[in-house]
């Protein structure tokens, strides 16, 4: 006999992986929206350093972190909350508000773990169509906000669309939103966009609506994805109370601390890898304009487009694999016929534009008509 899971175990679905690990060194990944830069070597040989004193569990109040993040944003530590990856955060806030009878609003086609809230907790999930340009509709979000929704979820800029709004627009909804409803501002992607201006713009809001949270991540910008570390600035204490309340106390280690507060000393290194990735995307953006594709306004450190009507999108994926290129397809991602592309190196870039050109171009990559 099978074992009998529960209910909300079988609800829950299933978060498309990347493929591609184990494909070898020749393969542009871009497939995930990690940073294609290394660590900065002080950040390696700050989790190194730790290492030989893993005996002991980390420290539990990750006093470190959340100093060097109180310090750089100007929140009091209380109000940070940290985790394994923003995800960590994301999935504990959503045990901490949600139950059966209350409701979720966020865009859709929005971060691929959000419906994993509703799923898991038993609420009610709210997709809000995006616009024709690809970004939040934040009126059509402020009219689906009842007397039942505990949390809003804003992706600004938007994963996998890579569209961004502006704060002005995130303030005029935040005021249409009551105060005891939890507005979550996922920022994994912030330090990339230009049109918030600087990555302390949105923390004005914090002061205005303590229902805010400001979720952000060291797996992007900072290059640790693989060390899985997240925080969030919250508008007030009571979220960060509840989040760490749900989880495990140890749920970042050591070596990730460590990494993290070396990383964000290295500020100079943060603006080098911004500045080469916002080249990298308009390398993109205009190779795939080249080709005739609509391409979405990128705000992100990743682009996307969305195919011609008469091209499997299937076939462009698997054409561009066979070429030694991994993207996300649209499909997976709640938007058949797209593809986001992760900034890659420059020769990542122009290798991802000539397969793209090349598929586009053969038969075997547009041989079959989509049934729409
Ligand atoms: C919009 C958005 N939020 C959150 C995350 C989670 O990032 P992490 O758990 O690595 O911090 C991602 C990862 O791709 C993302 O795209």
């Amino acid at each position: 006999m099978p074992l009998e899971f529960a209910a909300r175990t079988r609800r829950i679905p299933v978060y498309p992986l990347a493929a591609g690990y184990d494909l070898g060194a020749d393969v542009a990944m871009l497939a995930s929206n990690e940073s294609c830069f290394a660590p900065h070597p002080s950040v390696v040989e700050a989790a190194a350093r730790v290492l030989g004193g893993v005996n002991r569990y980390p420290d539990p109040s990750y006093a470190p972190l959340r100093r060097a993040l109180a310090d750089r944003y100007g929140i009091s530590p209380g109000r940070i909350a940290l985790g394994n990856g923003s995800c960590d955060i994301l999935l504990a806030a959503g045990e901490a508000l949600l139950e059966p009878g209350a409701e979720v609003v966020y865009a859709w086609p929005a971060f691929s773990v959000y419906p994993h809230l509703a799923a898991a907790s038993g609420a009610r999930a709210i997709e809000v169509p995006l616009d024709d340009e690809d970004r939040h509709d934040l009126d059509a979000i402020a009219t689906e906000i009842t007397v039942a929704t505990r949390l809003v979820m804003i992706c600004n800029p938007n994963n996998p669309t890579s569209t961004a709004l502006g704060l002005d627009e995130i303030e005029a909804f935040l005021r249409r939103v009551p105060s005891h409803v939890c507005v979550i501002l996922d920022e994994a992607y912030c330090e990339f966009a230009l049109t918030l201006g600087d990555t302390y713009a949105s923390l004005e809001l914090l002061r205005k609506f303590p229902n805010l949270v400001l979720l952000r991540t060291f797996s992007k910008v900072y290059g640790l994805a693989g060390m899985r570390v997240g925080y969030a600035l919250c508008g007030a204490e009571d979220f960060r109370v509840a989040v760490d309340q749900v989880r495990q106390p140890f749920y970042l280690n050591s070596a990730a601390q460590a990494a993290a507060v070396e990383a964000l000393r290295l500020q100079d290194d943060v603006e080098r890898r911004v500045t080469e990735t916002i080249a990298g995307r308009i390398e993109l953006m205009d190779g795939a304009r080249e080709l005739g594709l609509w391409v979405a306004e990128s705000d992100a450190n990743f682009i996307w487009l969305h195919l011609p009507e008469d091209i499997e999108e299937a076939d462009v994926v698997s054409g561009l694999k066979g070429r030694g290129v991994l993207v996300r397809a649209g499909a997976s991602l709640g938007r058949d016929g797209s593809l986001r592309v992760t900034v890659g190196t420059p020769a990542e870039n122009e290798r991802f534009v000539d397969a793209l050109g090349a598929c586009l171009a053969s038969p075997t990559a547009s041989g079959t008509k989509r049934a729409r």
